[in-house]
């Protein structure tokens, strides 16, 4: 069996950015660097008007279908992952679908859909499910569409305000891809959790600070089940970590932590030993407490030292330029952490050919998810037709006041009936209600 991964990706993004140092803390009266260095976030991108899950999601995959010269014959199953989703009933895709087949040649008649559900870490099992399709000879030589989309909003007021973010990325996922093999190996953490929910409503319950606690927690769990099956991590044995980015804060915690992990017993704890002692371990300690409070001591001083800062500087923050510039996509996230060291390394000159990706997938509720990537050969292709940074620079800046307009515009319970920010062209948009209630959506040239 050849390899199996993701062939090519497209990304679209919400046509609105919400400045959170000079727009939205002003407007709450905070101190704008909370968000720029506390959460590692300067803006959040919102759809406007006549966007939403369902035309981010079809416009990153008639992106990517253009691209790539598909037809429909071409996907034999689209997958959608989100958590936004508006319909109990009618999976995100088939309204996905039905927007392709207004613009391509056939249809997708043939092809298997469904809609996954674990909140931001379906995207990646969406990926395990089409990979898996391939893998057991069920494709019949077609690829596997997944497209991850998401409005990431919380309820006015509450403290996940700062995080929201909107988009989406379309994946092809086929056997010997252009972009990324996937390993394997993969190792999971998972456990009935109560960190973030939305029971049977639009917006989320959140528990932030203790949502933290379980994701590191999860984090952790998962890369020891990935050791079990691959073996020890170290440090050099991948260039990049994109890992699910809530908000760059919460990877920067997780990196720390992460870095501690891959390091121990290894050259260069010893090399660090002088400095900063040993790794405490617990087999040490006769008292929990004291055991975590000399964690908490040797993390400080890892932090602080030049190996440790060197490592972030290289791996870890290039996972998150994109990031730092439109929010939490909850399902993207990890794939948009995926394109930016990539897009980092092709800025750079890396040549990443066979080189290596730890990837680290989250969702609350809770599960977390790590497995490798390799780069294969025709990367390059793939990363230099992302058309991110465009499509960035090109949203309308939205006042705290159109901000405020645009919340309630996508909450699902109200009616505001304002006008778009944006003109649509060559995209999908939104055009209103169906008798059924269904959305109804059409593509304006
Ligand atoms: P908060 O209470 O508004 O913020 O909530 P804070 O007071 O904790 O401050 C945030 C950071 O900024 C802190 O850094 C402050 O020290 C720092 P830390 O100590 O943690 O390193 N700070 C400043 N730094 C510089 N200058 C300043 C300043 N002021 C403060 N002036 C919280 C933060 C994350 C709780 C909130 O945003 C939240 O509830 N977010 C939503 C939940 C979330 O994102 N959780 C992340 C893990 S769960 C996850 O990833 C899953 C998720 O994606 C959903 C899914 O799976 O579907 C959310």
């Amino acid at each position: 069996m050849n390899s199996v991964g993701i062939d090519a990706v497209a990304i679209h993004a919400g046509k609105l950015r919400l400045d959170l140092a000079e727009t939205f803390a002003p407007a709450k009266g905070e101190d704008p660097e909370k968000y720029t260095k506390g959460l590692g976030l300067h803006a959040s991108s919102f759809p406007d008007v006549e966007e939403d899950i369902v035309t981010m999601g079809a416009n990153a995959a008639h992106k990517l279908m253009t691209r790539k010269g598909l037809e429909p014959d071409d996907i034999g199953r689209i997958d959608v992952a989100t958590e936004s989703a508006f319909d109990n009933s009618k999976p995100v895709s088939t309204y996905i679908a039905g927007c392709l087949e207004a613009v391509f040649e056939g249809d997708f008649h043939h092809a298997n859909k469904g809609e996954r559900k674990f909140a931001c870490i379906s995207g990646t099992q969406s990926l395990d499910d089409a990979y898996n399709w391939i893998r057991a000879g069920r494709n019949r030589g077609r690829a596997a569409l997944v497209i991850a989309t998401d409005t990431a909003l919380y309820a006015r007021g509450d403290a996940g305000e700062a995080t929201q973010g909107a988009g989406a990325v379309a994946m092809l996922i086929a056997e010997d891809p252009d972009l990324v093999e996937l390993s394997l190996e993969q190792g999971f953490g998972s456990a009935d959790e109560t960190d973030f929910l939305k029971p049977n409503q639009q917006f989320p319950s959140v528990d932030g600070k203790r949502s933290v606690q379980v994701y590191l927690a999860r984090m952790r769990e998962a890369l020891e089940d990935y050791e079990s099956v691959a073996g020890d991590v170290r440090a050099e044995d991948f260039v990049y970590a994109p890992f699910h980015t809530p908000f760059p804060g919460m990877v920067r915690k997780a990196a720390l932590l992460a870095y501690r992990h891959v390091t121990r017993d290894t050259e260069i704890e010893d090399s660090l030993a002088a400095r900063i002692g040993r790794q405490p371990r617990a087999e040490a300690f006769d008292d929990e407490d004291a055991f975590f409070e000399s964690v908490r001591e040797y993390m400080d001083a890892l932090k602080e030292t030049e190996q440790y800062q060197e490592w972030y500087e290289q791996a870890i923050e290039p996972t998150l330029d994109i990031a730092r510039h439109v929010g939490n996509w909850y399902t993207g996230s990890v794939h948009i952490a995926r394109a930016s060291a990539l897009r980092n390394a092709r800025e750079n000159g890396i040549d990443m050919a066979g080189e290596s990706l730890l990837v680290g997938s989250y969702g609350s509720g809770a599960q977390a998810e790590i497995h490798a990537e390799t780069v294969r050969e025709n990367w390059t292709e793939e990363i230099d037709a992302l058309d991110i940074d465009d499509q960035l620079a090109a949203r309308r800046d939205i006042s705290f006041e159109e901000y405020e307009e645009i919340h309630d515009v996508h909450n699902h319970d109200k009616e505001i009936d304002i006008d778009a920010f944006t003109t649509p062209s060559e995209e999908f948009i939104r055009d209103g209600l169906g008798p059924m209630d269904e959305r109804t959506y059409r593509y304006v040239e």
